[in-house]
């Protein structure tokens, strides 16, 4: 019994709580730790086999493969892994190696250690042609990271090739010990720290291992499939809500509302998924390379309820009652895929929330309100990003608003910079606006204008996006630039507003000035 919060019961429940096992998985576990053999269910007929020596072979196989990237054969290997950034710290610590090019070295070498060829084919080591019966390695030329089981023990491997070709990687083929749809890579790592760092899924080898080499050291990845049910109940024994990063482009988008709609049926109290999306053509291996901005990014993702509703309104418009009622059916269909009742309940309330709030009350001030009411710790830069995105979808409005634009005491020195850019921009261009956008990108800017532009931020306020009238866009500034000025009577927005003053600097004040003094000169 905790007599903290109340939770109680027996050895198995606590099991089943804490770790997030099955029922099985708790009896199993306990059974281990006692010495105890579980009856064998005789349902099941396949006999039981004994896997040692295949955990063996690979064990080998991963030493071996580590082996070699030091050695002369592995230079250009080591090579290919500095080229993609990673120390030897990271290599250590992910176990990483080198499948030579030949086509039986790790076959004699495994052979010498007397592994039969039965059990190199069992452990997916060896690829067997069906009509010669002759032996290849499997994993020729390759960069190879050893995959982990939970507890630690390689079952598998992932080979990435050192130029471009196909596959680009190679996996183990699905044996005994390898089931992909069951593992995560980065398991074992990311359980160490998974009581203080947030848990993010990524979609690859390499998005994992940039992570933890930049000091986020909870990620995991599925391997390059679709997130599994297995796969989330995975994830929620370390923590109870991941952070769902996948690639920046259609793919990625599409990944995470597939997890989205899969974890659905899975949802129970407290356990959930969240989001962020990555600027158009990053992954967390590129994005985090960016410095601040992937940590930036981490401190606001989307709760589930809130990513649901970008993927069922992203892009499309709802202006007929026909529009809204197809809108109202999609919701249904994904709220009933919701197992649990409470649960379901919640997000039957929620969407209707969403619904009327965007598409059936929609005076333009009050649109904004409630989404960023949830996340009162970064509404700053939630604003400070769509006044960005405004601009940059509705250049045109500088002629308005340049004055407050360069008012603005930004908090987050990218988003100034992007602010500087525009202004100086504008001296120079206010007559001809519209080239705006793509004057930051050739400045530089390509991630920050992404990531103003992101769906992340863009679910915040439909007048920022690029298919608002210019009238919303300019009736959208107002509203947020009267947030960011004026106190609204909550204690947030006073602090803010005293921040602001505080951080009123010269610097500000300067480039004002010197703002005015250009536009003088040039108009
Ligand atoms: P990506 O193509 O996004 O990989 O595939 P990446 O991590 O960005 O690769 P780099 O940066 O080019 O090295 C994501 C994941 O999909 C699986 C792998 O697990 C990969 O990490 N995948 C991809 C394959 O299994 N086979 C492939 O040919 C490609
Ligand atoms: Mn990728």
């Amino acid at each position: 019994h905790c007599f903290g919060c109340g939770a109680h019961g027996d050895g198995i429940r606590f099991l089943m709580e804490a770790q997030n096992y099955t029922f099985m998985e708790a009896v199993k576990d306990l059974a281990g730790r006692a010495g105890l053999s579980l009856p064998t269910d005789h349902r099941e007929e396949e006999p039981v086999e004994d896997l040692t020596p295949l955990k063996a072979a690979l064990q080998e196989t991963a030493l071996w493969f580590q082996r070699n990237l030091s050695q002369p054969q592995g230079g250009m290997a080591l090579q290919y892994a500095g080229k993609r950034g990673l120390t030897r710290e990271t290599l250590k610590t992910f176990g990483m190696g080198y499948a030579p090019s030949g086509r039986h070295h790790l076959e004699a070498y495994l052979k010498n250690k007397g592994f039969s060829t039965e059990v190199l084919v069992k452990a997916g080591l060896v690829f067997q042609e069906e009509e010669s019966a002759h032996v290849y390695d499997r994993f020729r030329g390759r960069l190879m990271f050893p995959i982990q089981d939970t507890r630690g023990q390689v079952v598998g491997f992932g080979g990435r090739l050192l130029n471009v070709g196909e596959p680009k990687y190679l996996n183990s083929p699905e044996t005994p010990l390898f089931s992909k749809g069951k593992l995560l890579y980065g398991y074992p790592l990311a359980k160490e720290k998974a009581k203080t760092d947030p848990l993010l899924i990524v979609e690859g080898y390499m998005d994992v291992i940039a992570l933890h080499q930049a000091g986020f050291k909870g990620a995991v990845a599925p391997l390059g499939t679709a997130l599994t049910e297995d796969q989330i109940r995975l994830a929620w024994r370390l923590h109870p809500e991941p952070i769902l990063c996948f690639d920046g482009d259609s793919a990625g988008f599409k990944a995470a509302m597939r997890a989205a709609e899969r974890v659905l049926p899975l949802l129970k109290p407290g356990y959930s998924l969240q989001f962020v999306f990555l600027p158009q053509g990053e992954d967390p291996d590129s994005f985090v390379k960016k410095g601040s901005l992937f940590q930036d990014l981490l401190s606001r993702p989307l709760p589930l309820l809130e990513a649901l509703w970008l993927f069922l309104t992203q892009g499309k418009s709802f202006k007929t009652p026909e529009q809204k009622a197809a809108l109202q059916k999609q919701c249904a269909v994904w709220v009933n895929g919701i197992t649990h009742t409470d649960i379901k309940k919640n997000y039957q309330y929620a969407l209707k929330d969403f619904f009327y709030r965007d598409f059936v009350h929609k005076k333009a001030a009050k649109t904004v309100v409630s989404p960023l009411k949830r996340a009162p710790l970064n509404f700053m830069g939630i604003y400070e990003r769509l006044l960005l995105a405004i601009l940059i979808n509705h250049p045109t409005l500088l002629n308005e608003v340049s004055d407050e634009l360069s008012l603005i005491d930004f908090q987050e020195s990218p988003l100034r910079d992007v602010r500087d850019e525009m202004l100086t921009f504008y001296a120079a261009h206010h007559q001809e606006p519209s080239s705006l956008r793509e004057t930051l990108l050739l400045k530089g800017f390509e991630t920050e204008v992404s990531m103003i532009l992101s769906p992340q931020t863009l679910i915040h306020g439909a007048f920022a996006q690029a298919g608002a009238s210019e009238a919303e866009a300019h009736a959208g500034w107002k509203e947020i630039f009267g947030r960011i000025q004026a106190p609204s009577g909550s204690v947030d927005m006073s602090l803010a507003q005293s921040h602001l003053a505080e951080e009123m600097t010269e610097k500000a004040w300067q480039r004002l000035k010197k703002l005015k003094k250009s536009m003088l000169l040039n108009g």
